[in-house]
């Protein structure tokens, strides 16, 4: 189908230590996304800078970058009708304050920078931040 897209998905340190890894899969899978690869990684000081890249220089930028550095994350791909926007819908506004009951981070978050997950919000953004996680082949497995 024409509309089939994929996006990148990362959810944040928090999420591996408030044990809520399985709860936001559990919804994504339930809402009907195919998850095409999944990783844990070890975030880098490169690698975070490398995915906030559009955001350096603003005054929230080193505390974004200090909360993933050195602390392990969860990287994920998932395909679906409309993924990008299906996915921005899901998590919520930014600022877990402005975000809808029923999206995540409406539901599980509070925090503005530690707000729990990410998702490219374009498809060039999602064709930048998955390949600073998975190389083409492992997204050929599916
Ligand atoms: P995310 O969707 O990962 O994309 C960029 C991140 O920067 C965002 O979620 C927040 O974690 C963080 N962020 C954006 N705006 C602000 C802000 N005004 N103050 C602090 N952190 C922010």
């Amino acid at each position: 189908m024409e509309e089939v897209e994929r996006t990148f998905i990362m959810l944040k340190p928090s999420c591996l230590d408030r044990g809520l890894v399985g709860e936001i899969i559990s919804r994504l899978e339930k809402k009907g996304l195919k998850i095409i690869q999944m990783k844990f990684f070890k975030m880098s000081r490169e690698m975070a800078e490398e995915l906030y890249l559009i955001h350096k220089g603003k005054d929230f930028y080193e505390k974004l970058v200090r909360i993933l550095e050195g602390k392990r994350i969860v990287a994920m791909v998932v395909e679906g009708r409309k993924a990008i926007e299906v996915v921005r819908r899901m998590i919520g506004a930014t600022d877990p304050v402005h975000a809808e009951p029923g999206t995540i981070r409406g539901d599980l978050a509070m925090d503005l920078t530690d707000n729990l997950i990410h998702a490219s919000d374009g498809v060039e953004s999602y064709l930048r931040e998955y390949k600073i996680f998975f190389s083409e082949d492992e997204l050929q497995t599916y």
